[in-house]
């Protein structure tokens, strides 16, 4: 695997403390987000799972607990999280590792707002949801039969995993790829990545069972490694356009057989924009903030915009709009196609225009999706960033649509595609700024409803 961390440790990580120092490179004893103005482990999330809380202390909601899988059914479906995103990994990177191997694989659920893991016998639910305001925000549910389930806000050691280098150094999703051994232990001597939409097809999903066909293109995947060492080239043909998963493992122990490709490569852009959103919200809101206190030092008026401030936002914002409209995305070369019905279920939600597109239309044959600008434009994290960051992205995105911005790193844009992303949004997005830059060259006028 081409590695761009490699991360070299040769000892056996057995306890979580010992794994968290092992897996994450890098942990601050005070973050930056636990001050003043994020505040993050003092501040009250709202988001889908601080919502489901409220109903089910209303009572106007219940979970419904099951033998086998506890609570899972009943959480997904309260909180709209499809059986079809079902993804299964099998390297012990995460939380409950002793329940991870890869004959008993830890499940992994998501929707557009919030992530669910599952582990068999496991002793919790983990979640993380998508909250607006404080990026990522971790709970975990007891799988244990009660008339009141609880969701436990957990500001511990879920972050030192999901608050790291590897998550831009604020609460955030991961994905990586790694070697495993039949034990489900990682191979770290032979290095580990992490994975966003931007990784080579060729150097995702190690730990992870992968369905679906994909032509040519090979992974690493569905692969345990069986030898002491990770022998180059890997051979992992058995690996490749795997379409079910019943020799491997007991699948009905699951929800569903599949670990859709389709879902694996929707969850690996989302994981990135979440995070890009999450940077882009803290950074304006502690730049704003830190200018408040100089402008008071130095007895400047309130409005008084520091070239930092600028910066700041400029840098974040820079992120956002790349992961946005996926620069330097992974190309295809063959079309993907899932196992779990996923595509189908993901593209069916998608807000349409007046032709008929969608945000979430997807391509995969080349590329993920047929307009490559996330969908994810629409969610509230979008909506409720700070409104200098806002303003930014909205202009910048204006020069980029209309053709103005003709910058190499947006050049996977052709001139019908950026005129159909400017076409679906002015279309589904209803509070546009009234000023969205336009030219002759994308004909879409733009007025705030
Ligand atoms: C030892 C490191 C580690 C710890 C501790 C950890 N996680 Fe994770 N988590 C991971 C990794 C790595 C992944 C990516 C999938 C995998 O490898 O299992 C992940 C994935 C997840 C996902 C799926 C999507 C996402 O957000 O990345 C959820 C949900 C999740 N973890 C919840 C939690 C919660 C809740 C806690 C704390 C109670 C927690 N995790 C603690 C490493 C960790």
């Amino acid at each position: 695997m081409n590695v761009t961390a490699p991360l070299r440790c040769l000892m056996t990580a057995t306890t979580l403390l010992t794994c968290a120092a092992i897996y994450c490179p890098t942990i601050r004893a005070a973050d930056e987000f636990d001050k003043p103005p994020i505040s993050y482990r003092e501040s009250t999330g709202h988001n889908c799972v601080s919502g489901l809380q409220k109903s089910l202390d209303a009572r106007t909601q219940t979970l419904a607990y099951e033998e086998n899988q506890g609570y899972l059914k009943s959480l997904l479906s309260a909180l709209n999280v499809p059986a079809e995103s079902q993804m299964l990994v099998f390297s012990k990177t995460s939380l409950q590792l002793r329940r991870i191997a890869p004959r008993t694989p830890r499940a992994i659920y998501f929707g557009d707002d919030v992530y669910v893991g599952y582990c068999q016998s496991g002793d919790v639910l983990e979640i993380s949801a998508v909250d607006p305001q404080l990026g990522t925000v971790f709970y975990t549910l007891d799988q244990r039969s009660t008339e009141t389930p609880k969701f436990d806000r957990r500001n511990d050691n879920c972050m030192v995993c999901h608050a790291s280098s590897r998550t831009g150094g604020v609460p955030g999703h991961v994905v990586r790829s790694l070697y495993v051994d039949a034990g489900g232990q990682p191979m770290f001597s032979a290095g580990s990545r992490t994975v966003d939409h931007t990784t080579p097809i060729k150097e995702r999903w190690g730990g992870w069972y992968v369905t679906g066909t994909h032509g040519e293109q090979s992974h690493v995947g569905n692969l345990i490694v069986r030898t002491k060492r990770v022998e180059e080239p890997v051979e992992n043909s058995q690996g490749q356009n795997v379409l079910n998963l019943k020799d491997r493992f007991n699948v009905d122990r699951y929800i569903s057989p599949h670990s859709d490709i389709v879902a694996l490569m929707v969850m690996e852009h989302q994981t990135l924009v979440h995070n890009c959103l999450t940077k882009a919200n803290f950074a304006t809101r502690q730049a704003l903030h830190y200018e408040k206190t100089m402008n008071k030092i130095l007895s400047y008026g309130d409005d008084n915009r520091l070239e930092s401030t600028n910066r700041r936002i400029a840098n974040a914002g820079d992120n956002l709009i790349e992961a946005l409209l996926l620069v330097d995305e992974a190309p295809l070369t063959s079309a993907v196609k899932g196992t779990s019905g996923y595509a189908d279920v993901f593209v069916k939600t998608g807000k349409r225009d007046s032709h008929g597109r969608s945000l979430r239309d997807l391509e995969l044959s080349r590329r993920m999706f047929k307009y490559p600008c996330s969908y994810l434009i629409q969610s509230e994290s979008f909506d409720e960033l700070p409104r200098p960051m806002l303003d930014y992205v909205w202009q910048q995105l204006g020069q980029i649509l209309s053709g103005t911005d003709q910058s190499r790193k947006f050049a996977h844009l052709s001139a019908s595609d950026r005129m159909a992303i400017a076409e679906i949004l002015r279309d589904t997005k209803p509070a546009l700024p009234a000023d969205w830059a336009t030219t002759q060259d994308v004909k879409v006028s733009l007025v705030t409803p």
